[in-house]
């Protein structure tokens, strides 16, 4: 069976984060998720995701999710789980769902907070 050189035999990943990068210059009109520290945070979520051994789980930066005004905005696919993180989150409880394929209640995506 044909692989790729990292040895996959097929595209795709068990779980895809993407966790929005997005910046806007002072006096837009909305709100961006980078100025939220949306950086600082996937760095620190990679981080973690390797230290805990997450396999087969991509984590990586989008452009603007388009729920700004509920960022740091990220998406878990296949899932379609929209969470709204901040610099204060259990980072470690957060991977652990994504290993798990659960959902961290805390975090999830809510209107009305
Ligand atoms: S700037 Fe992050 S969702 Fe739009």
């Amino acid at each position: 069976m044909p692989t790729d050189p990292k040895g996959r035999d097929q595209p795709g990943y068990a779980r895809h984060v993407f966790i929005c990068g997005h910046e806007r210059p002072e006096g837009a009109s909305r709100p961006s998720c980078k100025k939220r520290g949306s950086l600082e945070l996937l760095s620190a979520i990679k981080a973690a995701g390797r230290e805990q051994g997450l396999e087969n789980i991509r984590i990586q930066k989008s452009g603007c999710l388009d729920f700004c005004e509920n960022g740091v905005a990220c998406v878990v696919y296949p899932e379609g789980t929209w969470y709204r993180l901040s610099p204060d989150i259990d980072i470690k409880s957060l991977i652990e769902n994504l290993k798990n394929g659960t959902i961290d209640d805390d975090l999830l995506m809510r209107f009305d907070e």
